[in-house]
């Protein structure tokens, strides 16, 4: 029998709706038999809003609660868990509501807007024994789980090097200065928003290869481009580098870049071994198809699919834009009684916001006064 995992939705904006979307895909669509889910309550700033939602997104369904707050979900007892959809700014406040309620959360990406927020959540989740983790979906989708495993069988050797990109034309020019992209009071930027995905690459590749141990990057380094109409980042380089230690034994550096002005034909991720490559096609938020290219043909001939010039090629099919896997995820880790995940656990989620705020730092990037409700 399946467990049938209810979730209650803050915030009835752009990014809740594709999660919701997934959510509705039936789960044998992907093999998934043991987990299913069920949308209970929305939660926005207007109740109107939260209706609208239910009726365009969870198929007016009557049973789904439409609340004018989000505490009006959080106290909510048919909901399992809450996921939080709200801009980057917001979701401290959300994710400490949800988890002094009682709720297990997800929470989008960027998961805090500074380390010190998330710190605090976690200490939090910890203290009220509730399941939390950040949003990052690209983590469970069936592409990331198989070229970690290709990346760590053996016949590539360890990783060197790693490129990562990820940009969009947001048209900064003409949409508001209140838009979240572009408002440093909502966290605005290309790192915050786009950072995350370059990053998630170099976390599967380079920080949870076994080689490294789980060693924090030696250094990094951060460069930000300010747009002057709102003082936000709008292009950001940042490297990392994984040198060998008493613990680790990876000696390896990453480079990775987002932009908010430059639109497609976007780079993708290309990691590069001792002994063959892995290129993964953008999108690299969801992407569907990569390839390895083996250096040592040798060992690529033995490889089943392989081509004789040593290529592998893949590609992935399914129903649903892949948000759901995380889901599953989480439904899963409740149902087991787990506290967090072990694909993408509280340790990535805080490496992740330690790089960001090192990054701001080197580049300049101040918030304003109030944005980070903990900052020590
Ligand atoms: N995983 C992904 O692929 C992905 C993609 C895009 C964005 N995201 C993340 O998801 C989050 C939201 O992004 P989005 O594009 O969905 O944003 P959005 O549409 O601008 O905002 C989402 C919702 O947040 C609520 N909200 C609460 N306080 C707000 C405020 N002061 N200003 C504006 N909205 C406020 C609003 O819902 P109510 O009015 O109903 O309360 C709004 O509809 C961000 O953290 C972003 O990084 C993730």
């Amino acid at each position: 029998m399946a467990t049938t995992f209810r979730w209650g939705i803050i915030g009835a904006g752009w990014i809740a709706s594709c999660f919701v979307k997934d959510l509705l895909v039936d789960p044998k669509t992907r093999g998934v038999q043991d987990v299913s889910h069920k949308v209970t309550a929305i939660g926005s700033r207007s109740v109107e809003r939260a209706q609208e939602f239910i009726d365009k997104f969870v198929n007016g369904d009557k049973e789904v609660a439409a609340y004018g707050s989000y505490q009006g979900v959080f106290d909510d007892k048919n909901v399992d868990a809450i996921y939080i959809g709200t801009p980057h700014t917001y979701h401290y406040d959300a994710a400490l509501a949800a988890i002094k309620s009682g709720k297990h959360v997800l929470c989008e990406k960027p998961v805090t807007s500074n380390a010190a927020e998330l710190r605090s959540l976690i200490a939090a989740a910890k203290e009220h024994k509730v399941f939390f983790m950040e949003a990052m979906w690209t983590r469970f989708q069936p592409l990331a789980l198989e070229v970690k495993k290709i990346a760590e069988e053996g016949s590539l050797g360890k990783p060197v090097m790693l490129h990562a990109d990820l940009s969009g034309d947001f048209d900064i020019e003409n949409i508001p200065k209140s838009h979240r992209i572009l408002d440093p009071q909502l966290g605005g930027g290309a790192l915050l928003d786009l950072g995350p995905y370059p990053l998630v690459w170099a976390i599967i590749a380079l920080y949870e290869n076994p080689a490294n141990n789980k060693g924090f990057p030696t250094t990094i380094t951060g460069s930000m481009l300010k747009t002057p109409l709102t003082g936000v980042d709008s292009s950001t380089v940042f490297t990392l580098s994984f040198t060998p230690s008493e613990t680790s034994s990876l000696s390896a550096l990453a480079i990775l870049s987002c932009n908010i002005t430059l639109d497609a034909p976007e780079p993708g991720v290309t990691i590069r071994f001792e002994r063959g490559t892995i290129i993964i096609n953008p999108p690299i938020y969801s992407p569907r198809s990569f390839k390895v290219v083996y250096l040592n043909k040798g060992v690529a001939g033995k490889k089943e699919g392989a081509t004789a010039h040593g290529e592998l090629a893949r590609t992935f099919e399914y129903v649903g834009k892949g948000w759901h896997f995380q889901a599953d995820e989480v439904a899963r880790c409740v149902r087991d009684g787990k506290l967090e995940s072990e694909l993408w656990g509280h340790d990535k989620s805080l490496l992740e916001m330690d790089i960001f705020d090192e990054v701001r730092k080197q580049g300049g990037y101040v918030f304003p006064p109030g944005v980070g409700k903990v900052t020590a």
